[in-house]
C-alpha cells in the first residue's frame, strides 16, 4: 500500500518501521513544517494515518474526504466535531476508520470492560471507578481510551449517568482518574470496589507498537473496505 501519514511523531515513526517491515511505502510525512501540505499530495495514497494533534485531525480528515482517500485516525482529543464529520464522510461516501486505542488486547479488553459492567449492575454495593496512566506529554485527558471505557460502563451498567474526570461523591457520576507519570505508554484500570473486596481488570501497554500493529491492520482491512464509518470492532469481528 501507498501510505500517507498525516503526523510524524512517536506514533508516526513507530507506524513507518512496522510499515515498511511490511512491505508498504511512505509516500507523505506531514510535521508541522509541512502541515499545510495540499489535497493533490495524497492523489494516488491508499490509505492516510492520522496520528497528529486534537487540533489538527479535523482538517486533515477533511483533506483526505476531498482527495477520495481512506483514513485511519488515532488521535484523540477531537471528537466534539465527531458528528460533523460523520455526517460528511457519508454524504460524500467517503471511508473513515477511527479509534481510541488500535491495540487489539485493548480492543478484547473493551468487550471484557462491557461483560463486566452488564454483570456488575445488579450489585450496587461496588463502586465503580476508571483510572488511566499515560506519559507526561500526552496533551489531553482523560485519555479518549479512558473515555471509551467511561462510555462502555454508562451504557452497560444503570447506576452511573455522566463520567466526570475529578474526584466526586454524586453515586451517578463515574470517576475517571488520570494521572501523568513518565514514559508510560498507556495503563487503563477498571476497579469494582466494595465493603469486602475488590475486582479490577487491566490493560497494560507495554510499549507503542501494540498501537502501531493495529492502526496497520486497520489500514490494510479498510484499504479492502467500502465507503463508510469503521471501528476497530469490525477488523477484529468483536462487534
Ligand atoms: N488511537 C491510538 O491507539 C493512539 C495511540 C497512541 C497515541 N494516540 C494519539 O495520537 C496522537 C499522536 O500521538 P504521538 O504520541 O505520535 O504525538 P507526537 O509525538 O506529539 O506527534 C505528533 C505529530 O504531529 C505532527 N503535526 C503537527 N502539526 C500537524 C499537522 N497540522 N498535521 C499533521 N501533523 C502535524 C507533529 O509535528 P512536529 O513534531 O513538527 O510538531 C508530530 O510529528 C495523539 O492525539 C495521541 O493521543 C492514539
Amino acid at each position: 500500500m501507498k501510505i500517507a501519514l498525516l503526523g510524524y511523531g512517536k506514533m508516526g515513526k513507530e507506524i513507518e518501521k512496522i510499515a515498511i517491515e511490511k512491505g508498504h511505502t511512505i509516500e507523505l510525512k506531514v510535521t508541522s513544517d509541512n502541515a499545510e501540505f495540499s489535497t493533490s499530495e495524497l492523489i494516488g495514497i491508499d490509505v492516510a494515518i492520522e496520528f497528529s494533534r486534537p487540533e489538527f485531525a479535523v482538517s486533515n480528515i477533511k483533506k483526505c474526504f476531498d482527495a477520495n482517500v481512506p483514513v485511519v485516525v488515532g488521535t484523540t482529543g477531537w471528537y466534539e466535531y465527531l458528528d460533523e464529520i460523520e455526517t460528511i464522510c457519508i454524504a460524500r461516501n467517503q471511508t473513515l476508520l477511527y479509534a481510541t486505542n488500535f491495540s487489539i488486547g485493548v480492543n478484547l479488553f473493551f468487550k471484557l470492560n462491557t461483560q463486566l459492567a452488564q454483570l456488575m449492575d445488579k450489585y450496587p454495593e461496588y463502586k465503580v471507578e476508571v483510572e488511566e496512566i499515560h506519559h507526561t506529554q500526552k496533551l489531553d485527558a482523560p485519555s479518549g481510551t479512558g473515555i471509551s471505557i467511561a462510555e462502555q460502563i454508562i451504557e452497560n451498567n444503570n447506576l452511573k449517568e455522566k463520567w466526570v474526570n475529578e474526584n466526586s461523591t454524586n453515586e451517578k457520576e463515574l470517576e475517571i482518574t488520570s494521572k501523568r507519570e513518565d514514559k508510560v505508554p498507556g495503563t487503563h484500570s477498571v476497579y469494582y470496589k466494595s465493603g469486602i473486596d475488590e475486582i479490577e481488570i487491566k490493560h497494560t501497554a507495554h510499549s507503542r507498537s501494540g498501537f502501531a500493529n493495529g492502526a496497520l491492520l486497520a489500514s490494510e482491512w479498510l484499504a479492502k473496505n467500502k465507503d463508510g464509518i469503521y471501528s476497530m470492532q469490525d477488523v477484529l469481528e468483536i462487534k
